[in-house]
């Protein structure tokens, strides 16, 4: 089934010839020179498969979740950091103008991930939590006994702004690494001026799209919930939705309740930030409720979601993001992630990467306990991945699938099938990543452009 538009068609083959490939190892050898100097187009030729959610249309739902197109033999053409064309091999007659050959052979490509929930602006650690939670202590008790968020709290606010940017540039090479192409990432860790606007500052340079959780646990210099929020919404918003794109809440018995949520959400809401939620982590408190209430993008976690929760949330507009990563490093029970799509829900994945309940940048690795776990197809995990994590973030439009029109992020995995994405697991399975249609080390540190 050609994917490449009738318009790139007829031009490549109104020319003749193009140039030889190039080898993998030449190409990377010259990247940094030689794709910017000349702003060539990229070809990504000879490839085993192009493997795409289908369609155009974003979220997916139900049955739409499961249809990837998949082109054997093919080639992926970039354009001004857009994808001008893909196709089979044997209809590529010529492109005009000068063109910087890839070569897959051997590789599948797939669209760039887009990690839509990660915490990945923190400093210090929580190894010594993880070896008491290994010997049995829980999250829940660590966090009460002022450990836990609070923790990293601490650490981060002890670190500089330029620690920050630090941290988060480190970890965003490392997401790279793994094919996230574009990833979002919250505050949450300073909740206090200056750390929060300095982690949403950092967030945004680094190439992230900043969330402000603004919300996430009350630090210890206030009496109460309430008394924090009067303090973030009067002091940190003005600010901080100039920084953002989304808020988010954690509503749990140990955070925030709902009509502290609520408060929040609306807030932040009419100060232009689109609400988000982590919800139904440990306990159902009416999270979902609330993200239909206030229009949220997304609710997060629902790990302990039951029945009639699914059934609300598949009958809404609001994204289901399931996090396995961190239900199996906090050894929870899955969210209900069938049910939900048999429901109709709009589901996403994402890694939660944290320093506490998900120390894990990996969405290959989710993507495998997407299909082990959560009883997914790899179809069903790329589409998750990619087209219905890009609308949580409200870039479904640029971001999430291979073809003509969509931002030129492509990850092309050392495997000869495409599903090896979600098969491997644990795997080294991501061999090149593509960002704007440039290899994705010319383009530090601002790798992703949201
Ligand atoms: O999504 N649940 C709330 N927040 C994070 C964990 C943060 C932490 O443990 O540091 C989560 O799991
Ligand atoms: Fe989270």
């Amino acid at each position: 089934m050609p994917l490449a538009s009738t318009a790139c068609r007829s031009r490549a083959s109104a020319t003749s010839g193009y140039p030889h490939p190039a080898s993998a190892r030449a190409l990377r050898r010259h990247t940094d020179s030689t794709v910017r100097r000349v702003s060539a187009r990229l070809l990504i030729r000879d490839l085993a498969q192009v493997a795409t959610p289908a369609g155009r249309s974003a979220p997916l739902r139900g049955s739409d979740l499961a249809t990837v197109d998949v082109l054997e033999d093919a080639y992926v053409l970039c354009a001004d950091g857009r994808i001008e064309a893909v196709g089979r091999m044997r209809e590529l007659s010529g492109i005009p103008g000068a063109v910087v050959e890839f070569d897959g052979r051997g590789r599948c490509a797939i669209p760039g991930l887009v990690d839509c929930h990660t915490h990945a602006c923190f400093l210090g650690d929580r190894v010594a939590e993880f070896d008491l939670r290994a010997r049995g202590a829980s999250y829940e008790e660590l966090h009460a006994a002022g450990g836990g968020i609070l923790a990293t709290v601490r650490a981060t606010r002890a670190g500089s702004e330029a620690d920050l940017l630090a941290a988060v540039q480190r970890h965003r090479r490392a997401m790279l690494r793994m094919g996230t192409t574009t990833f979002e990432a919250k505050s949450g860790y300073g909740l206090d001026r200056e750390t929060e606007l300095a982690s949403l500052t950092a967030i945004r340079a680094a190439g992230g799209i900043p969330t402000w959780l603004g919300a996430h646990s009350v630090p210890p210099e206030f009496a109460d919930a309430d008394a924090y929020l009067d303090f973030a919404l009067d002091e940190v918003l003005p600010r901080a939705s100039s920084l953002a794109e989304s808020a988010d809440v954690f509503v749990e018995d140990a955070a925030f309740d709902v009509r502290q949520a609520r408060r929040y959400l609306e807030a932040c809401r009419d100060a232009g930030l689109a609400p988000r939620l982590h919800g139904d982590q440990f306990t159902e408190q009416g999270a979902i409720e609330l993200a239909i209430e206030v229009g949220a993008r997304s609710v997060d976690h629902l790990e302990a979601t039951g029945e009639r929760g699914v059934r609300t949330l598949a009958a809404s507009d609001v994204a289901g993001v399931l996090l396995p990563a961190s239900a199996l490093f906090l050894d929870r029970p899955m969210p209900p992630a069938r049910a939900l799509v048999a429901a109709g829900a709009v589901v996403a994945l994402a890694t939660d990467f944290n320093p506490g309940s998900a120390f894990c940048e990996s969405l290959p690795l989710v993507c495998s306990l997407a299909c082990t776990q959560l009883g997914l197809s790899p179809a069903e995990a790329l589409a998750a991945s990619t087209v219905n994590a890009a609308q949580v973030l409200g870039r479904s439009d640029r971001k999430g699938r291979l073809a003509p029109g969509y931002d030129a992020d492509v990850v092309l995995l050392e495997a000869p099938d495409w599903r090896y994405l979600a098969y491997h697991l644990a795997g080294q399975v991501v061999a090149d990543v593509f960002v704007a249609g440039e290899p994705a080390g010319a383009t530090e540190p601002a790798a992703t452009r949201a």
